[in-house]
C-alpha cells in the first residue's frame, strides 16, 4: 500500500501499461518524476522517492537489471533480486507506480543503437569496467524514453554516473529535469549499496575505511595540503584498512571529472574526490566533496 494514499502501489511489466498511466497523468496536468534501479533497494534508493516526491506529483520508479551495463564475470547473475520485497518498499515511501520490464521488453530487438557519452565514460570507472557507462547511458535513455519524466532523481553514490546522465540529457536534449541526491550512509560512513550485501561481517566492519580516507583526504586538502600528498596518504589508508586491491582514489573537476593540478586547492574551489577499491570479492565506490 502507498502509505500515503492508501491506495496499493501499481505494477507494471509493459510499456504499453506503463505509457496508459503516464498519458492519463500527463493528460490531467500531472508531473512525473523519476527514480531508475535495479532493485535490491535500500534507504539511500527510498530516498530518491522522496526526493522525486517532492519535485513532481507523481512518482515512478523502475526495477531492471540491465544487461548491457554488466560485463562477462561481473555478478549479473547473481545480483540480489526480490521485486515483492522492493515493491513494498517503494509503496511505503509513496510511489505511485512501479515499472518493472523484462529485457524483451527493454531490448525488444537486441541492442545495436548505444548511447556513449565518450570522454566521461572512459574515465575512473571507465578504466576498470570499460563499456559500463554506454550500458548505464543506452538503458537510462531507452528507460526516459519509456517512462517520459519531468524530473529524474540519481544518487551522488554513483557520482560519475550521476554527470553522466547529466551530459547525455544535455546533449540530446532529453525534456527532464536531473537532480542529485545526497548519498545515503550507514553509522560507521559506508555508503549503502545493494553490493554490500556481498560483505562478510568482517570486511563489512573494515569497508567502512574507504569513505574514512576520502573524508580524511578532503580535510587535508581543505587546509591547502597537495593532491598528490593528501591522496597518497588516503590510499595508504585504504590499504591498511584490509581492501585487498585499490582501483583509484582520485581527485577531480565536479563537472568534466579530469583530473586537476598537483597544487594546493585555490580558496573557493569546488572538486570531487572518487575511490574504488576491492573488500575480498565485493568491489566497492564512494566519493565526497572537497573544497577549500
Ligand atoms: P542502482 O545501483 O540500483 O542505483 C539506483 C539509484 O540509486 C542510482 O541513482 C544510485 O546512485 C542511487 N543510490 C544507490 N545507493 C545510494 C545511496 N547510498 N545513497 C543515495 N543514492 C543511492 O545505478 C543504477 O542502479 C543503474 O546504473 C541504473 C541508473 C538504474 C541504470 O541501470
Amino acid at each position: 500500500m502507498n502509505s500515503s494514499t492508501g491506495k496499493p502501489v501499481a505494477v507494471v511489466r509493459t510499456r504499453a501499461e506503463l505509457g496508459q498511466h503516464i498519458r492519463a497523468w500527463k493528460q490531467a496536468g500531472e508531473t512525473v518524476g523519476f527514480v531508475p534501479t535495479m532493485g535490491a533497494l535500500h534507504r539511500g534508493h527510498l530516498s530518491l522517492v522522496e526526493k522525486a516526491r517532492e519535485k513532481a506529483s507523481r512518482t515512478v520508479a523502475s526495477i531492471f537489471v540491465n544487461p548491457t551495463q554488466f560485463a562477462p564475470g561481473e555478478d549479473f547473475d547473481t545480483y540480489p533480486r526480490d521485486s515483492d520485497a522492493d515493491i513494498s518498499k517503494l509503496a511505503s515511501v509513496g510511489c505511485d507506480l512501479v515499472y518493472l520490464p523484462t529485457v524483451e521488453e527493454m531490448y525488444p530487438d537486441g541492442n545495436t543503437t548505444n548511447v556513449r557519452v565518450e570522454g566521461m565514460s572512459d574515465l575512473l570507472d571507465g578504466v576498470y569496467r570499460p563499456h559500463f557507462f554506454y550500458g548505464v547511458a543506452t538503458v537510462v535513455a531507452r528507460l526516459f524514453l519509456h517512462v517520459q519524466p519531468d524530473v529524474a532523481v540519481f544518487g551522488e553514490k554513483d557520482y560519475q554516473q550521476l554527470q553522466i546522465i547529466r551530459r547525455m540529457v544535455r546533449d540530446l536534449g532529453f525534456p527532464v529535469d536531473i537532480i542529485g541526491a545526497e548519498t545515503t550512509r550507514d553509522a560507521d560512513g559506508l555508503a549503502q549499496s545493494s553490493r554490500n550485501l556481498y560483505l562478510t561481517a568482517d570486511e563489512r566492519f573494515a569497508a567502512g575505511a574507504l569513505q574514512a580516507a576520502l573524508h580524511r583526504a578532503s580535510v587535508r586538502l581543505a587546509i591547502g595540503v597537495t593532491p598528490s600528498a593528501a591522496l597518497d596518504e588516503a590510499r595508504a589508508l585504504v590499504t591498511a584498512a584490509g581492501f585487498r586491491k585499490l582501483d583509484y582514489i582520485s581527485l577531480v573537476d565536479p563537472d568534466t571529472l579530469l583530473d586537476l593540478p598537483d597544487t594546493p586547492l585555490a580558496p573557493g574551489t569546488v572538486a570531487r574526490l572518487l575511490g574504488a577499491a576491492w573488500m575480498g570479492k565485493t568491489r566497492l565506490i564512494d566519493n565526497i566533496s572537497a573544497t577549500r
